[in-house]
């Protein structure tokens, strides 16, 4: 049986872990998700702290290539990167090395980025059967050596990691073989998403098909990603899974203070308090703000609806408030339906 926090007496459960010469402390990660973890959602998990490397969404390097071909502005998704504290992993994906080479040395160059991490998990049809990109290459791991040995050539001294699932499908999980391609070829850490690609986000993580990989990688760290969403299941993954960091992502979408939560826990100390309903309620007009500081108003407030939405999660009431904030338009309408229908109880 696992301990519960509560007979863990100050006595910390998880080492922090460098990913090459970066110190990541706490060893818990906040994950890359795309249309989410932008400069704004960041600035929220910043200010709870207690994760030791956040990451952007996933950045296509090809999109950026041409961008920067056109003379245009770098990708939305580099919003705030080049000011912001450290550290900070940018993800980017695509299956050409030399261009994923090219980009990963402009991010640790020019915006002087703490990681580049590279994905090879993504599962969405766009990524993989469109682009032969993400989880796709799971299926090659000769053209994944290939990427990450030519990315961690263009980025040195800079860290290169690699995000992979467990393996496309159930019948032909590889990571265990994965794994080693991507020690091989020099990455500095690996992450893996108990699930495979055809699993896309159904049934529940597989932990011990993480934990096999352990035996697997000699010099770099493994951090194992799935499906924790409280400080308990995070000190779990620690003591059961063998793992030396862990990624935290869609629970954090809802509750930004997770990572504050792990962190204490696995250090042995009193976990800190949710917020009250009212502390949320100011948490979400502050992203709000910074999101429409960024985008205007009108933009700013649809792309708002979605956070919103999950701020709401779990709460009762929660059902009414998605339904008037999934249709405003303004930022009246978005006041008034958070004065209205956040809930209160
Ligand atoms: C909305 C959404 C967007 C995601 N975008 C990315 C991404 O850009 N890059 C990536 O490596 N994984 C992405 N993921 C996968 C997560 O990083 C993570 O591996 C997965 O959600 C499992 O962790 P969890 O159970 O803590 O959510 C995304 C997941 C979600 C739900």
């Amino acid at each position: 049986m696992s301990p519960t926090l509560e007979s863990i007496a100050c006595r910390p459960l998880a080492a922090p872990f460098y990913i090459g010469p970066l110190l990541i402390d706490p060893p818990i990660l906040q994950a890359p998700m795309a249309g989410f973890t932008n400069f704004a959602f960041r600035q929220i998990v910043r200010e709870y702290g207690g994760a030791g490397l956040l990451a952007t969404e996933m950045v296509n390097a090809r999109g950026f290539v041409w961008l920067d071909e056109q003379e245009a502005e770098h990708p939305d998704r580099l919003w705030g990167v080049a000011e912001e504290p450290r550290p900070l992993a940018v993800q980017i994906w695509d299956n050409e090395p030399a261009t994923l080479a090219k980009v990963g040395a402009r991010l640790a160059g020019e915006y002087a980025v703490s990681v580049v991490d590279i994905n090879f998990g993504c599962p969405v049809r766009q990524v993989t059967q469109k682009a032969h990109s993400g989880s796709y290459l799971l299926k090659h791991p000769e053209r994944m050596g290939d990427i990450i040995e030519q990315v961690v050539a263009a980025c040195a001294p800079t860290p290169v990691t690699a995000k992979i699932r467990l393996g496309c499908t159930r019948e032909s999980i590889n990571a265990c073989e994965i794994a080693q391609v991507v020690e091989g070829a020099g990455a500095a850490a690996l992450t893996v998403h108990g699930r495979t690609a055809a699993d896309m986000f159904r049934g529940s993580a597989d932990w011990d098909g993480i934990a096999e990989i352990k035996s697997h990688l000699h010099k770099i760290p493994l951090i194992g990603n799935g499906d924790l969403d409280s400080a308990q299941k995070v000190v779990d993954a620690f003591q059961r899974y063998g793992v030396d960091g862990v990624m935290i992502a869609r629970a954090s979408l809802s509750k930004p203070w997770l990572f504050a939560q792990a962190a204490a826990a696995i250090r042995g100390e009193p976990i800190p308090p949710d917020p009250t309903l009212a502390e949320e309620k100011q948490l979400m007009l502050h992203h709000y703000e910074l999101v429409c500081e960024r985008f205007g108003d009108e933009r700013g407030t649809m792309l708002m609806r979605k956070f919103a939405c999950c701020y709401a999660q779990g709460r009762h009431g929660a059902r009414e408030f998605r339904k008037h904030v999934g249709t405003v338009v303004t930022p009246q309408e978005f006041n008034q339906v958070v004065e209205s229908f956040f809930p209160v109880g």
